[in-house]
């Protein structure tokens, strides 16, 4: 026989597969009716046409069907408005936001911050990001990517994310692929929402940062667009203790350009955490390293900032990947993401 609390108890730890939090907390099911082994509920989800409606009502299912239910039924409903402002006030609740100052904010946030710059496009400052991304994800963090590269943004299409981020009124609910939550301006170029487009012009990435429901996260990646721009002094601004990776290819001129992204960096106080320099080499059949790029220009940035060479990435073979820019666990370039994962959290944990 079921009864109300044994249904209480395996529904609570069902959650929604975006929020991550019960659906119970959240008041989506209701009206819980118990006959037996039979049992009807409903189920009110945020926006109507939710892409996730199937995986919840699988996720009731199975765990109504633990406990012993034979026959579930479920009726899906949508919140009113009201209620989805109650909601946004739930999700808030873990950010008291008194001073106005969103909780990723804070200096106490406990959030590592990494903004990735380089002085020119093309060099692979996004294909880094994804990388290092994923590769912090093997080693357990949790990670979000903050795609500020607001006129080039192609985290997305690296990703090969095709479906767009659930709003609840003003608040973004970050898309999660490869276990990254991911937010970018690409989400919002078609019938792109009027919110954003006032912020967009005048400080956007903290409304970026602040609108999304960015949840638990340990390390948050920024890409940044190319150059030496207002982005990267409003990040910086922003938040502090934010460090800066700087990508160059092996070329000088690629360098020059990205050792003046790192002097920025250095007059307005960011900490470099290192220079990574890709598409260093091709490793050939015969497994000789081809310097297609020639040599020393990550060094070279590295001196002038009085940094250092944190990762020398090669070419990747088309094999690495099998359907986007995240490259596999157990390529070659997969495993150099994930031991420069290791140094980066080692340093920030020492
Ligand atoms: N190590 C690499 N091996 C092979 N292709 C790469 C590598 N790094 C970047 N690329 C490719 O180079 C192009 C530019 O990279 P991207 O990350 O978009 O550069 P950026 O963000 O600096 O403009 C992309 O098509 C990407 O797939
Ligand atoms: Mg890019």
């Amino acid at each position: 026989m079921l009864n109300h609390e044994k249904v209480i108890n395996s529904l609570k730890h069902v959650e929604d597969p975006e929020l991550h939090k019960s659906l119970l907390d959240l008041n989506m099911l209701r009206n819980i009716k118990i006959d037996g082994t039979k049992i009807e509920l409903e189920v009110v989800l945020t926006t109507q046409g939710c892409p996730l409606k199937s995986k919840i009502k699988g996720d009731v299912e199975s765990a109504l069907n633990k406990v012993g239910a034979t026959n579930v039924s479920i009726n899906f409903g949508y919140m009113t408005s009201e209620e989805r402002t109650q909601l946004i006030k739930t999700l808030k609740k873990e950010d008291p936001n008194e001073s106005g100052v969103p909780k990723i904010l804070r200096p106490d946030s406990g959030v590592h911050f990494f903004a990735i710059s380089s002085g020119k496009g093309g060099v692979g400052k996004s294909t880094v990001t994804v990388n290092l991304a994923t590769a912090l994800v093997r080693l357990g963090k949790k990670v979000g990517i903050l795609d500020a590269d607001i006129y080039g943004y192609s985290i997305p299409s690296l990703m090969k994310i095709n479906y767009k981020p659930t709003m609840i009124d003003k608040t973004v609910i970050p898309v999660i692929s490869h276990g990254v939550k991911v937010m970018s301006m690409g989400f919002f170029t078609e019938n792109n929402p009027v919110m954003w487009r006032g912020p967009m012009l005048n400080k956007w990435i903290k409304n970026f940062l602040a609108n999304t429901h960015w949840g638990e996260i340990d390390y948050l990646l920024v890409d940044l667009p190319p150059g030496t721009g207002d982005v990267a002094i409003d990040l910086a601004n922003l938040i502090p203790q934010s460090k800066e990776i700087i990508v160059t290819t092996p070329h000088n001129v690629a360098s020059s350009v990205a050792s003046r992204s790192g002097s920025m960096a250095k007059q307005i106080k960011q900490e470099v955490l290192g220079v990574i320099e890709n598409m260093a080499y091709y490793v050939e059949k015969d497994g000789t390293r081809n310097y297609l790029f020639g040599k020393g220009g990550g060094e070279m940035i590295a001196e002038q900032l009085q940094s250092v060479v944190i990762a020398r990435i090669p070419f990747a073979r088309a094999e690495e990947n099998h359907d986007s820019n995240v490259y596999d666990e157990d390529s070659l370039v997969g495993e150099l993401f994930t031991s420069l994962a290791q140094d980066i959290v080692y340093r920030e944990q020492n």
